[in-house]
């Protein structure tokens, strides 16, 4: 649905300094139909230009994208149609009301007189706004300002959504209700492109994660799998039922076992490879006489990958 190529931004150096500051490098990625695909890097990793390339809003200095077979480039207006976006920050206009808001870019989105306000009316319901018809938009707090933007990204009913920190400022509830209203979208079909600093959202919520630093592409792919070969393997806890195995001695010895770490009746290490791996080394351990009465994935999270990703260790 979305198709990054070689996609690079780069912007004059601030303060009119010699060089180029390289917002996007040379970015490679695909967003196949019906994911929910989660953008994640630092301040300044280049996330809101990126996604404001894959909007037409912003043009890349080299490479192309191209939403649902179309060259935004090139063809914007075309590319649009397929598009929501929310921007990470958008001014709305305090004096109107949700309704008149929603019904102002009916109009200016050009939809047909007749369906304007039963679909005003049906995005107001979607996004959960309905108790706020007639209010006005100064009244609203942070999430339900979320709620309006997304509701005039959804109008046109595009296939893509591209939200830029749709999260960010919530507080917990909120956050979640709002995750909540992201997945329903993409269950109503929508293929969904996000940023955010949060990652424990993304843990939640996307079915693949692209890392970006410095512009950057450091990982990209399905989440399990970034994460699988971000690590370089999977990390297990195994527990035995009664000490004296010598658990420690035995995995050291075992191929692909690294990063071991045991007491007397558990351990926790990390082995190169996937289930069936897996089965093996256990079905060995247990062969070898060890009481095992567990085998537990350890593996880290998102954070405490990332934060090794952009610590600049290598895997
Ligand atoms: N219009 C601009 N002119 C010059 N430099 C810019 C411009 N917009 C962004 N930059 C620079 O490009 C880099 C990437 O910025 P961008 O806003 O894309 O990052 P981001 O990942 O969205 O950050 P944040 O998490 O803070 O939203 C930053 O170094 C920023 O200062
Ligand atoms: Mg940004």
């Amino acid at each position: 649905m979305i198709h990054l190529e070689h996609l690079t931004k780069e912007y004059d150096m601030p303060g009119g300094k010699a060089g180029k500051l390289v917002a996007a490098n040379a970015i490679d990625l695909t967003v196949p139909r019906g994911e929910i695909f989660g953008l994640i890097g630092p301040n300044g990793a280049g996330k809101t230009t990126t996604l404001k390339m894959i909007c037409g809003l912003l043009a890349p200095t080299a490479g192309r994208v191209t939403v649902h077979g179309v060259d935004v480039e090139r063809h914007p207006e075309q590319a649009q149609r397929h598009l929501g976006y929310l921007a990470d920050f958008f001014s709305v206009y305090d004096d109107l009301t949700v309704w008149e808001y929603v019904d102002y870019f009916a109009h200016a989105y050009k939809m047909a007189e007749a369906v304007i306000p039963g679909r005003v009316d049906d995005v107001i319901r979607i996004v959960g706004l309905e108790a706020k018809r007639d209010s006005f938009i100064s009244g609203l707090s942070r999430g339900m300002k979320q709620r309006l933007g997304i509701a005039r990204a959804i109008l046109h009913s595009p296939p893509i959504l591209v939200l830029d920190e749709p999260t960010s400022g919530l507080d917990p509830k909120a956050r979640h209700e709002l995750k909540q209203l992201l997945v329903e979208l993409n269950r109503a079909g929508a293929t969904l492109f996000i940023t955010t600093h949060i990652l424990s959202d993304v843990e939640e919520i996307c079915t693949s994660v692209a890392i970006l630093e410095k512009g950057v592409l450091l990982r990209c792919g399905p989440l399990a799998a970034v994460m699988q070969e971000a690590r370089g393997g999977r990390r297990l806890r195994v527990r035995l039922a009664a000490p004296g195995f010598g658990l420690a001695e035995w995995l050291a010895a075992q191929p692909g076992v690294t990063e071991v770490m045991a007491d007397a009746t558990s351990a926790v290490f990390l082995l190169a490879g996937d289930d069936a791996r897996t089965a093996e080394l256990v079905g060995r351990l247990v062969v070898a006489g060890a009481p095992v009465c567990g085998v537990e994935d350890a593996s880290e999270n998102l954070e405490a990958l990332y934060s090794r990703l952009s610590s600049g260790e290598t895997m």
